[in-house]
């Protein structure tokens, strides 16, 4: 049997979403419009697709990748146009199966039955539809008395019984190669818009007394297209939906599903718990026993089992198991906590690893840092990792202990036991095992408050 190319159409604006990004690239649930029906076509396992890009090409290929196949229309002359194009791409398939860019409901299994009811039945097109509540904005299927497909209206161009059926096209079609090319070609722009409708198609085939199909989606939902942003919240919250439901189902506690935001990219272990207004996106790994949230984001990270994370932003980062990070805690790229390591609140990390056992407890930031085991970083500690020219590392060796409110002038080591005071600003290497001490010595004057004391002071 000839093989099956999927063409999705994507050459379009998107006028309705008042945007200068292509709608396509739109994102919801971490991937963009486009890469949500790959995902379903490459599901259902097709795994040669052509996407149609026009508006806004070079942002999409960019988007996309050049590993993908593309047709291009130049210029937007309707759904219908934007098909031929496809033409040279889709090669020597026999089924066409075409998507909208715009639809990142969809899910592989309607695909899947689609498809099969259009090889079972030998037909020419076989359209997928849905019965709508509202119908408004898309194409009305029309059938005849038998309840045979005859047409699909678009409702700028319907009658007012027209606009009554609630059956609309949801702009997913199978189609027979050797029928759908030469058919493109016929196609007339004598519609509202004066575009070259797809739509226009399906009559054609009835004309020439070929089979054509209709496949009515058992959930409307899952067929809803994108035009504006109001539909683009909409899709959001059904995906949201969707991969909170797969979670909970597989041992996740979400304290709040509604306002619990998880891209489809993400994995989370059995029995983490995940309080409301936690965004968990990208390449994120999420281990078992976990507890995230509330106020938590956490991007293209991993998190080992058993660690607590709260109200903390944790970017591009590697949590080990059994740490504490929050609240109020911010780990930027490249943060590599070991295991058990406590990070508390106002601390800011970047770049640095941190050893099993360490605490970073309060009020300190660690940039370019390289910190051993069981270290105890005191309250206010700052590495200077900064000369306004370029970064410089820190090394705080294992078992050190650093005092309160301490400033590290980078490139600077500290040895492994050794102990900072308090209020230092250290700026030669630390030996091991040693004292640094690098403040001023405490004055107290015989009277309190009196003013030039001091100056008095400091003359005598
Ligand atoms: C289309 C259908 C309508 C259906 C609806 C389902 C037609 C004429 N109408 O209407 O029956 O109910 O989808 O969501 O097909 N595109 C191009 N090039 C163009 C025009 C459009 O690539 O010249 C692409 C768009 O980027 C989009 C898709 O085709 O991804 C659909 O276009 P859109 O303008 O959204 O069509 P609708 O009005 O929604
Ligand atoms: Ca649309």
């Amino acid at each position: 049997m000839a093989a099956t190319v999927a063409v999705i159409l994507a050459a379009g604006q998107g006028k309705r979403m008042h945007s200068r990004l292509p709608k396509v690239l739109h994102r919801i649930a971490g991937r963009n419009l486009l890469q949500h029906v790959l995902a379903a076509t490459r599901e259902a396992g097709i795994e040669d697709n052509v996407i149609v890009i026009g508006h806004g090409a070079g942002e999409v290929k960019a988007a996309l990748g050049e590993k993908q196949k593309y047709a291009y229309q130049e210029k937007q002359l309707g759904t219908g146009h934007a098909l031929a194009r496809a033409r040279e791409a889709a090669g020597e398939a026999g089924t066409i199966l075409v998507l909208c860019g715009d639809t990142p409901l969809i899910r592989p299994a309607t695909l899947t039955g689609l498809l099969q009811q259009h090889r079972d039945t030998g037909a020419a097109v076989t359209v997928l539809t849905a019965r709508v509540a509202d119908p408004t904005g898309y194409g009305r299927i029309i059938r005849d008395g038998q309840g045979q497909v005859k047409g699909i209206v678009e409702e700028r161009d319907a009658t007012p019984l027209e606009k009554a059926i609630n059956e609309i096209n949801t702009g997913i079609y199978c189609f027979a190669a050797a029928f759908l090319w030469p058919a493109l070609a016929r196609l007339k722009p004598d519609n509202d818009q004066g575009e070259y409708y797809l739509t226009d198609v399906v009559a054609l085939a009835v004309d020439q007394g070929l089979r054509v199909e209709a496949l009515v989606a058992g959930d409307a939902e899952e067929v809803m297209g994108v035009n504006d942003r109001v539909q683009l919240a909409a899709a959001g919250a059904v995906w949201r939906r969707r991969i909170n439901t797969a979670l909970m189902r597989d041992g996740v506690t979400i304290i709040d599903p509604e306002t619990t935001y998880i891209d489809v990219t993400v994995t989370v272990g059995r029995d983490t718990v995940i309080y409301p207004g936690t965004f968990l996106e990208g390449n994120t790994i999420i281990g078992a026993g976990c507890c995230l949230g509330p106020g938590t984001t956490i991007r293209d990270s991993r998190v080992g089992d058993g660690s607590t994370i709260t109200y903390a932003v944790v970017l591009e980062s590697t949590i080990g198991p059994g740490c504490q990070v929050g609240p109020f805690a911010y780990l930027r790229p490249g943060t590599n906590l070991e295991r058990e390591v406590k990070v508390g609140d106002f601390v800011e990390i970047k770049a640095s690893r941190v050893g099993r056992g360490s605490k970073v407890p309060h009020l300190t930031y660690l940039g370019d840092a390289m910190v051993g085991a069981g270290v105890n970083i005191g309250a206010g500690t700052i590495t200077c990792n900064y000369d306004g020219r370029q970064k410089w590392p820190t090394i705080i060796e294992d078992g050190a202990f650093i005092g309160s409110n301490t400033n590290l002038v980078a490139p600077v080591k500290v040895g492994a036991g050794a102990l900072v005071g308090a209020g230092s600003t250290i700026t030669e290497d630390v030996p091991a095992g040693a004292l640094a001490l690098a403040r001023e010595r405490q004055v107290n004057l015989p009277s309190r408050g009196k003013k030039g004391d001091e100056k008095r002071q400091e003359k005598g």
